[in-house]
């Protein structure tokens, strides 16, 4: 008899994704450390850039501004050097008014609070929500175009993702399934016996969504959603 095909509701997803993550996330330099400035300078490069681009670049930044206080104290023109090649000068140049605002107002220690991290120049609601999961493994729920099309395909959410009203819906469904993530890790559960880990389960969203969601051709085969996601889902995205 065929397997019925089971609803991908926010708890079915989030059982899934951190049990895969811990299989298949790719070994990335920044995820050996949990220091937010590097985690931080990792996000900020990340957007527009390709993770195989950002690698070199990360490493060369981390080994010459290796901390707050120096990126703060550094010259333009090495930060100007150290960007040269990944545009959008303006990342490097707001990297460093935050740095030296941290230093100013938060004794050069990256803020905690979600409030105060939004407050940086340079940075929006994904990067804050990104630095405070991943660094500080606070329930800060993360959208970009990678959980976007995570979220679009495995809820079937197929009104136009720029919209101000599917916005607001996807935040929720990204707010839902951590919260579904957090309190399944509360439970006893043979498949999820690992404490709270908003910094893991925000990473998966993102894995899956570079790895087995690309914009064009989603790899089902290999997807860890493929049971409970509708075979609708690849051609019914609208990502406009
Ligand atoms: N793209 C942006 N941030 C990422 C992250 N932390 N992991 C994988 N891909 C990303």
């Amino acid at each position: 008899m065929k397997a019925r095909k089971l609803e991908a509701t926010p708890r079915a997803v989030a059982r899934r994704l951190l049990p895969w993550f811990r299989r298949h996330a790719r070994d990335l330099p920044w995820r050996h450390t949990r220091d937010p400035y590097a985690i931080w300078v990792s996000e900020i490069m990340l957007q527009q850039t390709q993770v195989r681009t950002v690698i070199p670049y990360w490493t060369r930044w981390m080994e010459q501004l290796p901390d707050i206080a120096s990126l703060a104290a550094a010259p333009l023109d090495l930060v100007h050097k150290l960007w040269e090649g990944l545009g959008y000068y303006s990342r490097a140049r707001n990297l460093q008014k935050a740095a030296q605002i941290i230093v100013d107002r938060h004794h050069g220690r990256f803020p905690i609070d979600l409030p105060a991290i939004l407050d940086l120049p340079g940075i929006g609601p994904y990067t804050a929500g990104a630095v405070a999961s991943i660094a500080f493994n606070q329930p800060a729920p993360i959208l970009d175009g990678n959980v976007i099309r995570v979220l679009a395909r495995c809820f079937l959410i197929d009104q136009p993702v720029r919209a101000a009203a599917t916005r607001g819906l996807l935040w929720r469904r990204a707010t839902a399934i951590l919260e579904a993530s957090r309190s399944l890790a509360r439970l006893p559960h043979p498949q999820f016996p690992l404490p709270v880990n908003c910094s893991a389960f925000n990473q998966s969203l993102m894995e899956l969504g570079v790895t087995v969601f690309p914009p064009r051709l989603p790899d089902c085969s290999h997807c860890p959603l493929r049971d409970v996601c509708s075979p609708r889902h690849s051609c019914r995205i609208a990502s406009s």
